[in-house]
């Protein structure tokens, strides 16, 4: 759906140049979900505005939905939906005008204009909202109607960038349902960036680790949390560390061991994997295990162990603070 080959963009300032992103390679395949995830000014909206032909490409090439990038622009913008960061709708308008307005932009007749928003507004849970005013509309309902607007034209692909920026924590989730939904239901194809560690862990089949400019890691949430960290196997014997520990050595899966007292720290590939292994090795040792416990790594230790930088200044306040971006229309 996406195949992207070395795109990269330098925008040209009085300061010098920035290079927002320095050579990126991706696919995407139909019916996925994909996260880019990564910190702020990390490159994911100029990806993203690069993808969807709203800015022009430095150097690199890409297949969009099946048109190329470069050679066929008209055709890529006609079958994708974007979604900018800050929305783009006009607060003066209401629901139903704004998605017939839109539907009209793609040269939907005016009959199916209103029948695939009634489709949109029932699908994103803003069913009843027809008539109201988008500057009276909660954050949440906003983002969803951002959302339909992107869908109008039933895109194969939607590109949604920072699509819950700035909701709370509940309408997050309801956010999520919804674009699950669209690819389940709709086989629509999602592209989505994102800052939150739990939003990409959450919803996205496959992750794109992007910081400054570059993809540093891809994989599916569960991939990336084993392949970087390994997971933490704590061990509390009754007594005899030493003896614990050898009966771990050589063990299949087993990257490194470390005691402090009668407790030890077993890093392994996979735990869930390993967990019966370990409790048979003591078992045969006749060594008694006083508690187990198994500790998975997060997506943050992924981050951290990758750039040297924890992804977690993301607190709500200042999410909520962050000003919407102007964003060009499309
Ligand atoms: N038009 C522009 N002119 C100059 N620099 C730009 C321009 N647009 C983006 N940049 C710079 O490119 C870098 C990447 O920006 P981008 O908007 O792609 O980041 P992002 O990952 O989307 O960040 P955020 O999470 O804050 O949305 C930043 O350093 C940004 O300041
Ligand atoms: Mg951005």
């Amino acid at each position: 759906m996406i195949s992207a080959v070395g795109l990269a963009k330098t925008f040209k300032t009085r300061r010098g140049e920035v290079e927002a992103v320095r050579g990126v390679d991706l696919e995407v395949k139909a019916g996925e979900i994909v996260g880019f995830l990564g910190p702020n000014g990390a490159g994911k909206t100029t990806t993203l505005r690069m993808l969807t032909t709203l800015l022009e490409p430095t150097a690199g090439t890409a297949i969009v939905a099946g048109a190329d990038l470069r050679r066929e622009p008209a055709e890529v913008r006609r079958r994708i939906g974007y979604v900018g960061q800050g929305g783009g709708t006009d607060g003066a308008c209401t629901v139903a005008e704004e998605l017939v307005t839109q539907a009209e932009l793609y040269r939907i007749g005016a009959a199916e204009a209103r029948e695939r928003s009634q489709e949109l507004l029932v699908q994103l849970e803003l069913a009843g909202l027809e008539d109201r005013y988008i500057k009276t509309l909660s954050g949440g309902q906003k983002r969803r109607l951002d959302i339909a607007l992107g869908l109008v034209h039933a895109p194969a692909l939607v590109f949604l960038d920072e699509p819950t920026t700035g909701l709370d924590p509940q309408s997050r989730a309801n956010l999520w349902s919804h674009v699950r939904r669209l690819r389940d239901d709709l086989e629509t194809t999602v592209f989505l960036t994102t800052h939150y560690l739990e939003e990409a862990d959450a919803l996205c089949d496959r992750i794109l680790i992007i910081d400054s400019g570059r993809i540093v890691a891809e994989g599916t949430p569960e991939e990336l949390k084993s392949r970087i960290s390994g997971d933490l196997v704590t061990i509390e014997v009754d007594d005899d560390p030493a003896a614990a520990l050898t009966a771990l050595e050589g063990l299949e899966g087993v990257r490194e061991t470390s005691t402090s007292g009668r407790v030890l720290r077993v890093v392994v590939d996979s735990g869930g994997q390993i967990l019966l292994g370990i409790m048979r090795a003591m078992d045969a040792a006749s060594v008694p295990i006083a508690s187990i416990q198994l500790a998975r790594p997060t997506l943050d230790d992924v981050f951290l162990t990758l750039t040297g930088r924890s992804l977690r200044d993301d607190s709500p306040a200042t999410a909520n603070a962050a000003a919407p971006e102007p964003e060009a229309a499309s």
